[in-house]
């Protein structure tokens, strides 16, 4: 199931471990995560994510203060991998710990602080499920604060720039034909693999793709030096 058709759901009062982890599973698997191999912590911070659901009618994350605004709080409602993807990336789990890359083998090695990466360190984040996306899809994808649309062709997958060059239209709800993607909005088109178009000046970004574990990353690069948990 991909990140698109998940729509966040709220839980009623009685929720249970069993219950959060049926949801979240498969969400976090959606985007290249999975609980972490500790299991007995796991269902530590579940537990308390139950009592926090309790007391504000939300599974907010333990590990995070709540603002009280709702536009800012809803990016620590877990699981909160998408607003987060570079950070996680990096540091290879959530803050929490909750979660950890489909790659990590053993979770216990990232407990406690993680040390975020130098700025400019490439970083590959994991942005979907090879299985997720279908040939001639494009999907748009949120990194930190860059907006990419990520495409498949065939066996190949491509990540540009999701803002067209002409009037910023939105590149992931264009036709891809080939390698050839279209802006919905005036029909401007661009090489997937490049990022070139016809038009003078007006190539867009282009990022590197690599696939291992059925997952597909994006590699973006580390931004300001920071400690998080
Ligand atoms: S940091 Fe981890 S536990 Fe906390 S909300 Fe995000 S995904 Fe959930
Ligand atoms: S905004 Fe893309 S072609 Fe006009």
């Amino acid at each position: 199931m991909s990140e698109e058709q998940h729509p966040r759901r709220l839980f009623a009062h009685g929720t249970t471990i069993a219950d959060l982890k049926e949801y979240m599973e498969p969400f976090a698997a959606s985007l290249g995560y999975r609980f972490n191999t500790e299991t007995e912590f796991v269902d530590e911070v579940l537990a308390s994510e139950i009592e926090i659901l309790a007391e504000s009618g939300d599974v907010y994350c333990p590990c995070r203060i709540r603002t009280g605004d709702p536009k800012q709080d809803v990016k620590i409602i877990c699981p909160c991998i998408p607003f987060h993807r570079d950070q996680f990336a990096a540091i290879r789990k959530c803050w929490c710990g909750l979660f950890i890359r489909h790659d990590v083998e053993d979770g216990a090695e990232l407990t406690g602080v993680a040390e975020h990466p130098e700025p400019g360190t490439p970083i590959d984040v994991p942005v979907s499920r090879v299985e997720d996306m279908a040939s001639g899809h494009v999907r748009h994808v949120k990194v930190g604060s860059r907006d990419i649309a990520l495409a498949r062709s065939g066996d190949d997958f491509f990540a540009v720039s999701n803002v067209c060059r002409h009037a910023y239209g939105p590149l992931s709800e264009g036709l891809l034909d080939g390698h050839l993607l279209t802006c919905p909005w005036h029909g401007w088109r661009y090489d997937v693999r490049t990022g070139t178009t016809d038009h003078p000046d007006a190539d867009i970004r282009t990022y590197p793709v690599t696939v291992h574990g059925g997952v597909v990353h994006v590699q973006v690069q580390a931004a300001s030096k920071r400690v998080v948990r």
